[in-house]
C-alpha cells in the first residue's frame, strides 16, 4: 500500500479509443432510457453510490471493442436519477496488480467523507503456470473530487493466498458494522467450491481475514461472483440479512438457473464474526433471459440494486451497432408481507412518464387480438389481469409488435401458473423464453399486476409490485412496433390498462 503511479495517460488513451456512437444511426435497440455504453462493450455495475447530491453508476467497460476484454470503469453521473451525466471513463489498468483489468468493485464513505473505491486488479499470469491462471487481488482508490470524477489509486491491500484459491478471487463489497469496516468478495477455492470471504479493518486499508461468510452447498457451482450482503427489516419489524451472489456452475432445472450464469439470493440472519444462517432456498433476483451481477447501496434510507442485462452466451446483434451492454432500472429491495424480497423500480422513474392514456377495461374475447399502440418505441404499461374472469389459457400483452409478424409475448400462463416472456422472433436467433413461477397465494389472489417496461431493445417485467421479475433483451424489427392485448382459447378480463410514453 503506497501511492503509486497512476493512470491519467491509460485513461486518456481509452477516452480517444472509444468509438463514439452515432446515436442517430443506432437508434433502433439503442435505449431511450435505460444506461448504456456510448461506445464498446459494457458489463457489471461497480461503485454505485449517491455522493454530495449527485448519483454515481459506474461500470465494466472494455472501450476498444464491442467484446468483453482489459476492463475499465466508465462512469456517468446524475442529480435525479432520470437525466444521466457520461463523464470521463474513472479507472483504466495501470499498475502490476491491475494490469490486464480493473474489475468490479464498490464504493464507500469513510468516517471523515472521503469516497473511497474496493476493486479487484486482474492479470493473466498467477505464476503457477496452470492454464486459466489468473492472479485476482483487492485494491483501494479514493475520488479526489467533489464529483468523484477522478479516482487516484492507492494500490492493493488484499492479496491472494494462492495455495487456497482456484484463480477466481473477487469483487469487494464494503460496509461498516457496529464500529468496524468489513469487505467481502467472492472466491473459489483450490477445490472449487464457492465461496464468499469476510475480511475486516478499523483503518480501511490493514484487512485480516475473518472467516468464510458463505459456502455454497450447490455443489455445481464454483465461484460466486459479485457479492453483497445487506439488512432488512421484515414486517415484524426484525432485521433480516440479505445474501446476493451470481453463481458459476449452477445447473438448469425446471424453470430455475436457465442462463449461463444465474444471480440470486438467501434471506437468513447473521452475527458479526459468525457465518451466515440461510432460512431460505436460492432464489433468482429476475427470471428474463439477461441478468447479471447486481449491485446495491443505501441512499436516502433506501436499499437500491442495479443489474446488467447479461447477453453472455447469446447473439447480440447491437455489437453490429457498435455499443453492447446495458444496466436494468434501479430497483429499490424491500421484504414483503410474504417474507419474500421484492424489487421495484425506484419512484423517480415515474419522472420518465410524458403522456398517460388510460384504456376503457373491458373482457377481451378468445383468441383476439386488440391493438392498444400502433407506434410504442418506449412505453412503461400497466396491466391488472382480472384472475377470477379471466379464462384464457394464455393472456397477455404482445410488445415490440413489428409487421413482419415478430413480437416479444409477455403473459400470464394459466396452465403452467407463470408469467413468461417469450421472444418470438425478437430474439434475432436466440428464441427461449424465459418463466416466473406463481405463488399459490398469487394464483388465489383477485388480480395479477404486471408493469411492463419496453425500451428500444429490451422488456423489463414487475409482476406484483416486484414479487418477480423478468428482464431480456428484445431486438424489434424493421417498422412501427405496436403494443397488443392477446388472449388464447378464452377471455383475458382486464382491471386495469395504463400506458405511459417515456
Ligand atoms: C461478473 C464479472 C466479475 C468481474 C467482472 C470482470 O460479470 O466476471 O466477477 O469482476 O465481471 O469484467
Amino acid at each position: 500500500y503506497s501511492p503509486i503511479r497512476n493512470h491519467a495517460e491509460e485513461l486518456a488513451k481509452a477516452e480517444a479509443g472509444v468509438d463514439q456512437l452515432d446515436l442517430e444511426r443506432v437508434d433502433r435497440w439503442y435505449p431511450k432510457f435505460h444506461i448504456a455504453s456510448n461506445g464498446g462493450w459494457i458489463n457489471d455495475p461497480n461503485g454505485l453510490c449517491r455522493y454530495k447530491g449527485r448519483w454515481h453508476v459506474y461500470y465494466q467497460l472494455h472501450p476498444y471493442g464491442t467484446q468483453w476484454g482489459p476492463m475499465h470503469w466508465g462512469h456517468v453521473s446524475s442529480a435525479d436519477m432520470v437525466s444521466w451525466r457520461r463523464d470521463p471513463i474513472a479507472m483504466a489498468p495501470s499498475l502490476e496488480e491491475d494490469k490486464d483489468g480493473v474489475f468490479s468493485g464498490s464504493a464507500v464513505v469513510d468516517d471523515q467523507g472521503k469516497l473511497r473505491f474496493y476493486y479487484t486488479g486482474h492479470r493473466w499470469n498467477n505464476g503457477r503456470n496452470d492454464a486459466d491462471g489468473q492472479w485476482q487481488v483487492q485494491m483501494l482508490a479514493d475520488a479526489i473530487d467533489d464529483d468523484a470524477i477522478k479516482l487516484e489509486k492507492r494500490g492493493m491491500v488484499i492479496d491472494c493466498p494462492r495455495e487456497k484459491v482456484d484463480s477466481h478471487f473477487r469483487d469487494p463489497k464494503v460496509w461498516k458494522q457496529d464500529g468496524v469496516w468489513h469487505l467481502i468478495h467472492g472466491v473459489s477455492t483450490a477445490d472449487h467450491r464457492g465461496q464468499i470471504w469476510d475480511y475486516t479493518s478499523k483503518d480501511m486499508v490493514n484487512w485480516t481475514f475473518q472467516n468464510v461468510l458463505f459456502d455454497d452447498p450447490n455443489p455445481d457451482v464454483f465461484m460466486l461472483e459479485c457479492p453483497d450482503f445487506f439488512p432488512l427489516k421484515d414486517k415484524n419489524g426484525d432485521t433480516k440479512w440479505v445474501i446476493v451472489f451470481s453463481a458459476m456452475g449452477s445447473k438448469a432445472k425446471g424453470y430455475m438457473n436457465r442462463n449461463e450464469n444465474n444471480a440470486g439470493y438467501m434471506i437468513g440472519t447473521w452475527k458479526p464474526g459468525e457465518a451466515f444462517k440461510p432460512e431460505t432456498e436460492f432464489r433468482l433476483l429476475d427470471c428474463g433471459a439477461n441478468y447479471y451481477a447486481p449491485q446495491s447501496f443505501e441512499a436516502d434510507g433506501r436499499r437500491i440494486m442495479y443489474g446488467w442485462m447479461s447477453p453472455f452466451s447469446e447473439n447480440a446483434p447491437m455489437q453490429s451497432d457498435g455499443w453492447c451492454g446495458q444496466m436494468t432500472l434501479p430497483r429499490e429491495c424491500y421484504l414483503g408481507e410474504d417474507d419474500d424480497l421484492h424489487t421495484v423500480p425506484v419512484p423517480e422513474i415515474d419522472k420518465l412518464r410524458i403522456n398517460t392514456f388510460e384504456h376503457v377495461a373491458r373482457p377481451i374475447e378468445a383468441n383476439e387480438e386488440t391493438l392498444i399502440d400502433e407506434d410504442a418505441e418506449a412505453v412503461e404499461i400497466e396491466l391488472n389481469i382480472d384472475l377470477k374472469d379471466t379464462t384464457a389459457e394464455r393472456a397477455g400483452l404482445k410488445v415490440h409488435a413489428t409487421p413482419d409478424g415478430s413480437c416479444t409475448y409477455v403473459a400470464y400462463d394459466a396452465q403452467a401458473a407463470t408469467v413468461v416472456v417469450d421472444r418470438l422472433a425478437a430474439a434475432r436467433g436466440d428464441r427461449g423464453y424465459r418463466a416466473a413461477r406463481l405463488t399459490d397465494e398469487e394464483l388465489s389472489a383477485d388480480e395479477l399486476k404486471l408493469r411492463v417496461y419496453v425500451d428500444r431493445g429490451s422488456v423489463e417485467v414487475y409482476v406484483n409490485d416486484g414479487r418477480h421479475v423478468l428482464s431480456s433483451y428484445s431486438y424489434p424489427s424493421e417498422g412501427k412496433r405496436a403494443v397488443k392485448l392477446s388472449a388464447e382459447s378464452g377471455v383475458l378480463a382486464v382491471n386495469k390498462l395504463t400506458l405511459h410514453d417515456m
